[in-house]
């Protein structure tokens, strides 16, 4: 069902029970007004016969009837003295014994006077009114007035049936407007769900003009973010697989080069060797290409899954991987790590740190110490990697953390590298919400600071 739809039968339904309260208060109340005003009238009429009548009650029976009788045709009811005890005194009908016990309800609850109305089934609606009096004498006494009226539930009824009419008519109203009032409230979200069919992998902009200020407009506001991230996400995909292409033919062409030209070679065997040891420095740098292109593509696939590692187990990683690389140029490690527990992905900060380490011990001369420490800096986890290596030129630094960039420092020094390693611990830093800082002096050494929160 759609949402327009079902806001209209919800407006709806609701109008409706809101017009059925308002019949069932407006009619009792308009029934309670008119039967007081009934009851009003008929007490007027018997204070008026209550004179007369006093004047025979309790001597004379008879006389009493005589008086209820012209009493009853004037006023056209049914009229009964009742004596101190409700027993018939004397019946303007002349139809009820004297010292007969009449079985109303209204006989039992009368205090003070009290006009009831029943919905009888032989005579329909029917007033009783009964009203005490007491004579000079101080003799007591009620007189009861019975009295048709179908007058009354008539006006009810037409009443009833006005107000009806008015609710019916209110409610097609109701009905007509709900229904443009809820079209009106679900066209944004039609507007949307039509935007966001037209989106084709071609076309991925969302742009939706909206005025108010509520829900709809942060819904659409969230959508538009994230087109504009998933825009931004693939084009940095688009951007890394066309330079990774370009950096892959790179060595590829040099590969094929060399092979065209090892069969002329052959003759030669310090040219041949020549030509094989390239070919295997350049089939290690494509494998080592992709092995960073794999672990960068597993980066963007995973969300961070954050665990807890100490720094005790960070240290036994990293000499595990760089005790030997280390011990081959003479390198000391040092380490200062404080005793923290890190809330990271394990992998990707692994990862990331090896990258800045394998970084300091590439791009440092024999015999410089490199320096790795991790300390709680306000509230921050700062990690330091510290050589006394080539350092950076100013106008290098700011691209190293770009996909495949390497200075010409870098390259003259070592052949081996692609230039992915920064890239990747940018995206690391990026996922961990932190950030990265780099101090450097050409020929000094470098300084690697990343900043990470301790958060679960
Ligand atoms: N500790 C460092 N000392 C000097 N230069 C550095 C250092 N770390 C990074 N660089 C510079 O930044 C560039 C990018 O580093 P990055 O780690 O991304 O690539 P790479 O080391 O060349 O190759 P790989 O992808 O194998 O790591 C390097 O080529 C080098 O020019
Ligand atoms: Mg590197």
């Amino acid at each position: 069902m759609k949402l327009q739809h079902q806001l209209w039968l919800i407006y709806s339904v609701l109008f409706i029970l809101v017009c059925l309260s308002v019949f069932m208060v407006i009619s009792n109340r308009y029934e309670n007004h008119l039967k007081i005003g009934y009851g009003q009238v008929t007490i007027t009429q018997g204070a008026a016969m209550l004179d007369r009548l006093k004047e025979t009650y309790p001597y004379a029976p008879k006389r009493s009837v005589a008086y209820l009788r012209n009493f009853s045709q004037q006023f056209n009811n049914r009229l009964i003295i009742l004596d101190q005890d409700k027993q018939v005194y004397a019946d303007s009908f002349g139809q009820l014994d004297q010292q007969a016990r009449l079985n109303l309800a209204i006989l039992e609850s009368a205090e003070g006077y009290t006009s009831e109305f029943y919905n009888t089934e032989n005579f329909g609606y029917v007033q009783y009114t009964l009203l005490p009096f007491t004579t000079e004498a101080e003799h007591e006494g009620y007189l009861l007035v019975i009295s048709e009226a179908s007058q009354l539930s008539d006006e009810i009824k037409s009443f009833q049936f006005w107000i009806m009419q008015m609710l019916g008519i209110a409610l097609v109203v109701f009905f007509v407007v709900s229904y443009f009032l809820a079209n009106w409230f679900s066209s944004p979200i039609r507007k949307i769900i039509f935007n966001l069919k037209q989106i084709t992998p071609q076309k991925r902009t969302f742009s939706m003009a909206y005025k108010r200020n509520d829900e709809i407009k942060e819904l659409i506001d969230a959508i538009e973010k994230m087109s504009d991230r998933l825009n931004q996400y693939d084009e940095r995909q688009k951007r890394f697989l066309t330079t990774s292409s370009h950096e892959l033919k790179t060595p590829l062409t040099t590969i094929s080069l060399i092979l065209e030209n090892l069969p002329y070679a052959k003759e030669d065997e310090e040219i041949y060797n020549e030509f094989i040891q390239d070919l295997a420095f350049q089939a290690k740098k494509m494998k080592q290409m992709i092995e960073q292109l794999l672990q960068m593509n597993a980066m963007w696939d995973v969300g961070s899954r954050k665990e807890s590692i100490n720094t005790q187990d960070i240290k036994a990683h990293l000499k595990q991987s760089f005790q030997y690389i280390a011990e081959d140029k003479n390198i000391a490690l040092e380490f200062d790590f404080a005793a923290i527990d890190l809330y990271v992905d394990k992998t990707l900060f692994l990862r990331g740190i090896d990258n800045v380490v394998s970084n300091a011990l590439r791009y440092s001369p024999a015999n410089q110490p490199v320096k790795i420490s991790i300390k709680n800096v306000q509230d921050e986890i700062k990690i330091s990697i510290c050589d006394r290596g080539i350092g950076i030129s100013p106008g290098d630094v700011e691209h190293i953390f770009e996909p495949f960039y390497r200075s010409n420092d870098a390259t003259a020094w070592n052949q081996e590298g692609s230039g992915l390693g920064l890239y990747i611990v940018k995206q690391m830093v990026e996922i961990h919400q932190g950030r990265i800082e780099v101090n450097t002096e050409l020929g000094q050494g470098t300084r690697i600071d990343i900043f990470l929160k301790n958060l679960k």
